[in-house]
């Protein structure tokens, strides 16, 4: 991972206008930062998505189904769990046996999020596969399992991609999905521009943490000299295309060193970096990406303030 991020933040740091990946935010501390952001009051985000979890996890599990007496749950990104744990209870409920695969390239997450199910479930079989998503489904593809597949990529995880970078994503889960798998999405809707400003920008300045973290992430791994409170964290939503967009801000001219890789940075004052977008989406959206990527109409589960939508994409063919 060193190598990507020497080069990635070597690119990003020269071009202009300057960018870093946000894939870079969750090393240790940043997934740290993140969990304290899922608990925000602001960040309605994870409250929506838990609330359409508990009232309708049932629905979902009915609607996908069909029948099977076994299904596998493909976490793409488990995290910790917790809302995928409501998934797992629905089936139980329904009398169907879930066998959990949680998919993530950290080995570390994977113990933590087994560990969690294992406290919660103690029947459970946990089929974990630590590899990047496209190889760990080839891998589940060739093991040749008949159990119906339902692949979560939950948390508007999505929405940090281009719309363009959803449909090749898109493309290749449905390249591996059989008539009888699903896809089940969280989409951030587009609402009161407000509300979507305010969880990116909260009072308690957690984002603003979670942002700076990318400078001391640099400091520590590529031995650079960024100074925190030299730079600040800017917010900016565009209701109208629906992207929320991350800066880091600098606050003055400086020079940034970086002694592992023998080179030097300029930043301007007000210069910024752009480091993350965050998409927003309506339901047209949702379906033109279901369209481009062979996918039935996907049907939408939302919260009661209809901020976020659950959707679950079947592959074109199969029975409703
Ligand atoms: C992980 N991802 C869906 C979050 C989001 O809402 O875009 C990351 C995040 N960045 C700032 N707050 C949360």
């Amino acid at each position: 991972m060193t190598e990507n991020f020497k080069s990635d933040v070597i690119k990003g740091l020269s071009g202009l206008p300057k960018s870093l990946p946000s894939k870079y935010f969750y090393d240790e501390e940043g997934s740290r930062i993140f969990q304290e952001i899922m608990n925000l009051p602001e960040y309605y985000l994870s409250q929506c998505e838990n609330e359409i979890f508990e009232h309708q996890g049932l629905d979902i599990i009915r609607a996908f189904v069909n029948g099977a007496p076994r299904i596998r749950i493909i976490d793409l990104g488990a995290g910790d769990g917790i809302k995928t744990k409501l998934l797992i209870e629905a089936c139980y409920k329904l009398g169907i046996e879930p066998v959990y695969t949680p998919i993530d390239i950290s080995a570390e997450a994977i113990r933590v999020v087994r560990e969690n199910m294992k406290d919660e479930f103690p029947e459970l079989e946990i089929d974990a596969v630590c590899a990047d998503y496209y190889q760990a489904l080839d891998q589940l593809e060739n093991s040749e399992d008949e159990m119906p597949k339902l692949i979560l990529f939950l948390g508007s995880n999505i929405g940090n991609y281009s719309d363009a970078g959803s449909i090749l994503f898109l493309k290749e889960l449905s390249s591996r999905c059989h008539i009888q798998d699903a896809l089940l999405v969280g989409f951030d809707l587009k609402k009161d521009p407000r509300v979507i400003l305010a969880a990116y920008n909260d009072s308690q300045k957690v984002t603003k943490r979670f942002n700076l973290n990318l400078l001391q992430r640099m400091n520590r791994e590529l031995g650079a000299d960024f100074n925190d409170e030299k730079f600040d964290h800017y917010e900016n939503y565009d209701p109208i295309e629906g992207s929320a967009k991350s800066y880091i801000i600098s606050n003055c001219d400086q020079l940034v060193r970086f002694k592992e890789i023998d080179q030097e940075f300029q930043f301007t004052q007000g210069e910024s970096v752009y480091v993350e977008m965050s998409r927003k989406y309506d339901f047209d959206d949702i379906a033109h990406f279901a369209n481009m990527t062979g996918f039935d109409q996907p049907r939408h589960f939302t919260d009661r303030k209809i901020y976020f939508s659950d959707s679950l994409f079947k592959k074109i063919g199969l029975r409703k």
